[in-house]
């Protein structure tokens, strides 16, 4: 409910009071309490103001004959009445709560509102404590005063007189006064009501969008500062290679004759060449477009063909493979080569991290397969040093690494090479102490 029909129904309720076919007072005023409370402001007026001005009204209502309906659809009630510009915005002052008797005496129409009470007064201009507007308006005619009830207090107060035709008001019209009173409270209570839920949800339709806006910005830069710290990482990854590579291809030119220092250079170049080809496969593979192809697909013989292929490439480390594969494991939905890779960078990280720890100790790494209710597992444990809290958070983050010369992109990819798989990645620290990561991927469901 807007303003405007807010003040519709204020106009209807006035109407009701002073339409022939409905009250036929002369004139009525509705006040309304201030929003802060401390005064009842006259918000709107319907009546003549001059003995002229009623006769003309009534004359040409008594041609019209309009019905209360047709009263109330009228929307030329804009158009102030006589009465509007005599007493429209005038305030009357509710002191605070005293002593009921003082308060009568001081001023009857805040007395009324704040008792819930109806006040007739017979002359108003008597009453010194009304604002001189009031009193000359109402000079010499008797005014009645009911307050609109609401749920718990008036939330307003009707005044009414006979100013022009000097019908004493009768203890009937009152009570029916006071009915339509009761009826304007609700009415205008509800309506209240409502422009407060409305506003308040524009409040928090506006709070929704500052908060879109902020997040749009705190994203954006956070895009932009994630590209800044990936131009770095990789200026920095490459630019230690390729310092070396500079550096010897250069001894290299200057003494090519001699042989033994050619074979040394070019090994560490070729070192250096092979680093570069990880970090670049390494970001190939985490910015990759190509989503994984799914086909029904065994795990464990996944497993099993890349342990075949890199079992060797663990003796020089001294590490013991252990292979634990549930039996009969349900079929997956799966990308064997994406699987493959990401037991890759597990292996890789797990033999580098069995590496830092004291030599004397057995090196054992443990690819395990099981199978739960809707899912499959696949656990990659090593008796490595295990891995820190601080460093459990950020681990799967791009470019995090704690090694001299790490990329930090093996974890992001294991994470993303699960995620497009719908399955799930956690790791803990396993019993003997090493890292176990636990991949859970859901079982391959046939069509219905
Ligand atoms: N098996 C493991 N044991 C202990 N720490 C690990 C293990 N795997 C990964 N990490 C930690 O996670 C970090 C990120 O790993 P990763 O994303 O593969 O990058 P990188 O191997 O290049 O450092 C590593 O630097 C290391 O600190
Ligand atoms: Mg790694």
């Amino acid at each position: 409910m807007t303003t405007t029909e807010l003040e519709g129904l204020v106009h209807a309720i006035l109407t009701c009071v002073t339409a022939g076919p409905g009250l036929g007072f002369n004139r009525a005023v509705l006040f309304l309490p201030s929003e802060r409370g401390d005064e009842l402001v006259a918000t709107m007026a319907i009546g003549p103001a001059t003995v002229e001005e009623a006769r003309e009204t009534w004359t040409r209502l008594a041609t019209e004959r309009p019905s209360l309906g047709e009263l109330l659809r009228r929307t030329d009630w804009r158009r102030r009445s006589g009465l509007s510009a005599l007493v429209e915005g005038l305030t009357i002052p509710l002191a605070p709560a005293r002593d009921a008797a003082a308060e009568r005496t001081t001023n009857p129409l805040a007395e009324a509102y704040r008792a819930g009470q109806v006040r007739k007064l017979a002359d108003a201009h008597t009453l010194d404590e009304l604002p001189a507007r009031f009193r000359e308006a109402f000079a010499g005619t008797e005014v009645v005063c009911v307050p609109l009830p609401a749920k718990e207090r008036a939330i307003g107060l009707l005044v009414a007189d006979n100013a022009f035709n000097r019908e004493p008001i009768t203890e009937e019209r009152i009570q029916l006064l006071e009915l339509l009173a009761r009826l304007a409270g609700l009415a205008l209570d509800n309506a209240r009501m409502y422009q407060q839920v409305q506003a308040q949800a524009e409040a928090l339709q506006r709070a929704l969008d500052e908060l879109e806006r902020t997040h749009e910005r705190l994203l954006h830069n956070e895009r932009l500062a994630t590209v800044g710290a990936v131009i770095a990482r990789v200026g920095h990854e490459i630019r230690n290679p390729l310092t070396t590579i500079g550096g010897f291809a250069r001894t290299l030119g200057a003494r090519p004759s001699d042989m033994e220092r050619v074979a040394r250079g070019a090994g560490i170049i070729v070192d250096e060449v092979e680093k570069l080809e990880v970090l670049l496969k390494e970001m190939l593979d985490f910015t990759s477009p190509h989503p994984p192809s799914l086909r029904p697909t065994d795990l464990n013989q996944v497993v099993a063909s890349f342990a075949e292929v890199h079992r060797d490439g663990l003796t020089p480390h001294r590490v013991r493979l252990v292979l634990d594969l549930a039996p009969r494991l349900p079929e997956i939905h799966a990308d064997a080569r994406q699987l493959q890779r990401a037991c890759l960078n597990l292996w890789r990280n797990a033999v580098q991290a069995m590496e830092e720890g004291p030599v004397d100790r057995e090196r054992t790494l443990t690819i395990r397969t099981t199978r739960g209710d809707d899912d499959v597992c696949l656990v990659v444990e090593d008796s490595g040093p295990g891995i820190p809290e601080d460093v459990a958070t950020r681990m799967f983050t791009p470019f995090f690494t704690t090694k001299h010369h790490g990329t930090g992109l093996g974890l992001a990819v294991v994470r993303k090479i699960v995620d497009d798989h719908g399955g799930a990645i956690e790791v803990r620290n396993g019993q003997r102490g090493g890292a176990a990561f636990r991949i859970t991927l859901p079982i391959r469901r046939s069509a219905p």
